[in-house]
């Protein structure tokens, strides 16, 4: 199964590609170490490949650009098929940032889960810091719906560290610790059927193989 955007190819992620992650780049910024990842032995890949793919409630894909490069993988979790709803996930290649293959995987994506699975609503969270992950988001139809408080997943963040300090509005240090604010967004059948109207440009549906 393949889901085809104009340069993009969405397909299930394979193990040779959970492998391949072990050479992307890093990110520099300290709010975004999450997204790095650590040394893994062959061993753990396995267990995060199988952790990520057994299951009837999650879904995850491999994106490969135009040159059929391994760019990043992207996949709904929380799939509850009664209320046809489920949670988007999605990271790139810190190499391969920027060009639009954030959106663009996501628009293609959106095609096939509202017109093949005949989903209905699609959600996800998201750090109020993470800006470029929320235009991405904002540009593919995506609206804030809540926000809340978590727990920053770095306790020993440098405090003057300039990333942080360009967006210290989004986090709260309350006894000591560091929260940040999360947005929680949405967009459902409706809304992408408008938002596909507006942009236009975009092919009506994904081609599947
Ligand atoms: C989030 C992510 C998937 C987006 O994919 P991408 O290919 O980088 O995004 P795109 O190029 O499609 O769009 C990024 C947009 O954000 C804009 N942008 C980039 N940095 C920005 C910043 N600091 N502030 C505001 N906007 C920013 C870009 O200009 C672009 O908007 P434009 O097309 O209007 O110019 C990708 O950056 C990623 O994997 N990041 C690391 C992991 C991550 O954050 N995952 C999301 C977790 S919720």
């Amino acid at each position: 199964m393949e889901i085809r955007g104009d340069r993009l190819k969405i397909a299930p992620i394979t193990i040779e590609d959970a492998y391949a992650m072990r050479q992307w780049g890093t990110h520099e910024n300290p709010l975004l170490f999450d997204y790095n990842l650590p040394p893994l032995s062959d061993e753990e890949i396995k267990e995060w490949y199988y952790y990520k793919t057994i299951g009837s409630n999650k879904r995850y894909y491999s994106v490969y650009n135009e040159e059929n490069n391994f760019v990043g993988y992207m996949g709904i979790k929380h799939i509850r098929k009664m209320l046809r709803e489920a949670t988007l996930g999605i990271v790139f290649d810190p190499n391969y940032l920027n060009r639009g293959y954030g959106t663009e995987g996501i628009i293609t994506y959106l095609n096939y889960f509202f017109n093949e699975m005949k989903m209905k609503t699609m959600y996800l969270e998201v750090a109020k810091f993470n800006k470029r992950a929320i235009r991405c988001y904002e540009k593919s139809g995506f609206k804030v719906i809540d926000v809340y408080l978590d727990e920053f997943f770095d306790q020993n963040l440098d405090l003057n560290d300039p990333c942080f300090l360009s967006e210290k509005s989004s986090f709260v240090i309350r006894n000591g610790k560091i929260y940040n604010y999360i947005y929680k967004m949405k967009i459902d059948r409706k809304a992408y059927l408008k938002e596909r109207e507006q942009i236009g440009r975009h092919k009506t549906r994904p081609t599947i193989e």
